[in-house]
């Protein structure tokens, strides 16, 4: 934690710049191929998310209330991508109402050309497998330096932070809760922007990820916690029902 300290005070002064602290970096494994294995967040192959909000269009969904709580969404996101007060972001809401996307071309807007790793977007069942990875190849030949807990600090240690679809895989749910325990309240203590995304309501998040992590998502002091609940599926949309 000691040598991660200055990139957590440089991220807090707005200076972060320090490439070596990538989570990728303990990761690299003389064997390419575990190397790949191991990796995570966004692959380079995947092709650059939108680059601005407008292909997000909240008169796709029927009813006032709907409509509403997709404004309020899309507004939420606009917010956190332009770098201002609110840090946390935690969306709870159905299937197909764009979460994933939205996140994707917010984080974008703060950090084009991703791969720089100065920005991560990770699901919470690669983070549980990465966690349970890094801790069985510890200590193999050709594996360098992974450590899961470093691991944890060094990927708390990016400038911006998505973990998508909480509650979806976990199969060991006491190792990596805590670890994810530990994640959020280093991204909370630093201030550093942190999206959340979950199919679960407020209660069954809370479960998942614990009372305490679930205290820090709920600070209104540095975050917004968003529950929508009358959003419906636009993947189950056609796509001229999508472009009207
Ligand atoms: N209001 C909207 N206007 C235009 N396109 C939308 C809207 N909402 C969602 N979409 C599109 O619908 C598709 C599904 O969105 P996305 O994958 O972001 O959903 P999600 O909320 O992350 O769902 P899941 O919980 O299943 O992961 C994407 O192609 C997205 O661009
Ligand atoms: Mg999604």
């Amino acid at each position: 934690m000691d040598n991660l300290k200055h990139t957590f005070d440089a991220i807090a002064e707005g200076k972060f710049s320090d490439p070596s602290s990538s989570p990728e970096i303990p990761v690299r494994s003389f064997d390419p191929e575990r190397s790949r294995k191991l990796a995570c967040g966004i692959d380079p192959l995947e092709p650059a998310p939108k680059e601005n909000f407008t292909w997000f269009n909240p008169a796709l969904h029927k009813g006032r209330a709907a409509r509403m709580e997709a404004q309020h969404l899309v507004t939420d996101f606009k917010h956190w991508a332009g770098g201002g007060a609110m840090k946390f972001l935690t969306v709870l809401g159905g299937v197909g109402i764009g979460k994933t996307d939205l996140a994707k071309t917010a984080v974008w807007r703060l950090t084009p050309k991703w791969h720089n790793r100065h920005s991560y977007y990770i699901t919470a069942s690669e983070f549980d497998k990465r966690v349970k990875d890094f801790a069985s190849v510890k200590g193999q030949a050709g594996a360098v330096s992974v450590d899961p807990d470093e691991w944890v600090e060094r990927l708390a240690a990016t400038e911006n932070l998505v973990i998508d679809d909480i509650g979806a895989g976990y199969i060991d749910r006491g190792w990596t809760q805590s670890r994810l325990e530990r994640l959020i309240d280093l991204r909370w203590r630093y201030s550093l922007p942190t999206v959340i995304i979950s199919n679960l309501s407020r209660e069954n998040l809370k479960a998942e990820v614990g009372d305490r992590a679930f205290s820090r998502l709920e600070d209104k002091s540095i975050g917004v916690m968003l529950e929508l609940t009358h959003l419906s599926d636009i993947r189950q949309l056609d796509v001229k029902e999508r472009k009207a």
